[in-house]
């Protein structure tokens, strides 16, 4: 099949490679020439495991190309998928200005009978909208629309999308379902078929889903704190129940990343433009931005305020395995520390892009490539991300003072009785 995938960021480029690999031939188009120049010398623009090792091969095959022209990448795609971003705007909302224009920018070139798929997440009622704006640029309005939203996971990216969980087709007509079907029947994984509305709405209940499971734990984990109990052991037992199911327990700094906070955001001002001003959704971001500061506040009367404290922040980007730094709590964690005062060094084990990031961001912040180098002397360790790198290093050999020294774990990974006994004063979540 003859795919064009509009969009090269982190969807686009593991979309276009799985489904090369597949057999198809695919062309992957961006905006941004530099980004496609890289790609076509078979560099990825970011940290992906296993990402660029699949690029490179389909790649070498022939199977996958890359290209800034609408025309060399649309006229002759069967299925051409929108893949771009859809970041917030100022009330919250949705803002479509990419998808719009890449939609504008596929309709002179689309051929009788293609399919246009939207993977980037948009709200329901989106591609009827979508399909008024190509029939008037294309001239023509035979061709057909559908909704294929994205489950991936940043850090697993190409494993997820071998083995997703489910593909969700949301689509009107049957040819349109039996083509798609076609196209990911090499997933072998469960198909659900949807209408196109449908397919939106759970791509944003997904997400909002996942989100206020983390806001959930947490204050739960702000009760543990309060009565002796240990979030971990409290996760452990309800995990048992089939109900709640053992994993996706994240208690910490709240979540982050480029989708859960834009797509509550999105979903909760879709509440409040249809009357459910105080709903659930509503409060969800609000409650998950108060936490940075609340926990911060905890610590700093725990370390006994933060002016001149040596603070160690160790992982940067927004979760583990990868250099995605939107809406990382390193962004918020390290400039509250700055203004009180505190000395920083930042260690993530992914260098570029998070450095040159970093240091632009907090210019009166030190970064080493060492996370021994870090710990020297730091009068507070706060691990933010559990990094494999982070997670593994043993603590207890960086303990080569005699000074009162914090070990803040943000992500509680460490084994709190081994850093209280090597002399640290421990401090997790929730326990
Ligand atoms: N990143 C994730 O983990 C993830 C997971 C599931 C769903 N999604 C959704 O997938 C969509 C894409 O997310 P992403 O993280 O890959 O975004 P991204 O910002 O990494 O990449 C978007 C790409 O689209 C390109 N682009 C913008 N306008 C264009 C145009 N008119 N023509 C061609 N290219 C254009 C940009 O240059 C950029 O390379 C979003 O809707 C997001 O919500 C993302």
């Amino acid at each position: 099949m003859n795919v064009c995938v509009i969009g090269t960021g982190f969807v686009g480029v593991v979309t276009a490679a799985v489904y090369a690999s597949f057999g198809n031939q695919v062309v992957g188009l961006d905006i941004d020439p530099q980004k496609i120049e890289k790609l076509r010398e078979g560099i990825v623009p970011f940290y992906e495991p296993g990402l660029k090792e699949l690029l490179l091969e389909q790649q070498a095959g022939g199977k996958l190309k890359f290209t800034v022209d609408y025309q060399e990448a649309v006229s002759s795609a069967e299925v051409i998928i929108i893949a771009v971003g859809t970041p917030s705007s100022a009330d919250g909302q949705v803002d479509l200005k990419f998808v719009h224009t890449a939609s504008e920018s596929l309709a002179p070139y689309l051929s009788q009978g293609a399919i246009v798929v939207v993977k980037s997440t948009v709200p329901p009622g989106t591609l009827p909208k979508l399909k008024e704006m190509i029939s008037a640029k294309a001239g023509h309005g035979n061709f057909f629309m559908a909704s294929v939203p994205e489950f991936l996971k940043e850090g697993t990216a190409v494993e997820d999308t071998l083995h997703p969980d489910r593909v969700v087709i949301g689509a009107t007509e049957e040819s349109v379902f039996a083509k798609l079907e076609e196209l990911h029947q090499p997933l072998n994984a469960p198909i659900v078929r949807l209408s196109p509305e449908s397919a939106q709405m759970a791509k944003y209940a997904a997400n909002a889903y996942l989100a206020t499971r983390i806001t959930f734990i947490n204050q739960i984990a702000d009760l543990c704190e309060q009565n002796g109990a240990d979030i971990n052991q409290v996760i452990e037992a309800i995990g048992f129940d089939k109900r709640v199911g053992a994993h996706y327990w994240y208690p910490g700094f709240g979540y982050g990343g480029s989708c859960f906070p834009k797509d509550v955001k999105e979903l909760a001002a879709y509440s409040r433009s249809v009357g459910f001003e105080d709903n659930l959704l509503n409060h969800l971001n609000t409650l998950n931005e108060e936490r940075i500061p609340m926990l911060m506040a905890k610590y700093e009367k725990a370390v006994g305020g933060w002016e001149g404290k040596k603070v160690a922040v160790l992982g940067l980007a927004f979760k583990p395995n990868t250099d995605d730094m939107r809406e990382a709590p390193s962004l918020k964690v390290i400039p509250y520390l700055l203004e009180k005062g505190a000395d920083i060094i930042g260690f993530d084990p992914k260098s570029v892009p998070v450095v040159p990031f970093f240091l632009k961001e907090h210019p009166h912040a030190k970064y080493t490539e060492s996370i021994g180098e870090a710990l020297l002397d730091a009068d507070v360790i706060m691990a933010l991300i559990e990094w494999p790198e982070i997670i593994g290093y043993d603590l207890t050999t960086a303990r080569v003072t005699s000074k009162p020294q914090w070990v803040i774990d943000a992500r509680n990974q460490f084994d709190a009785e081994k850093l209280t006994a090597a002399g640290y004063q421990y401090i997790g979540v929730g326990r």
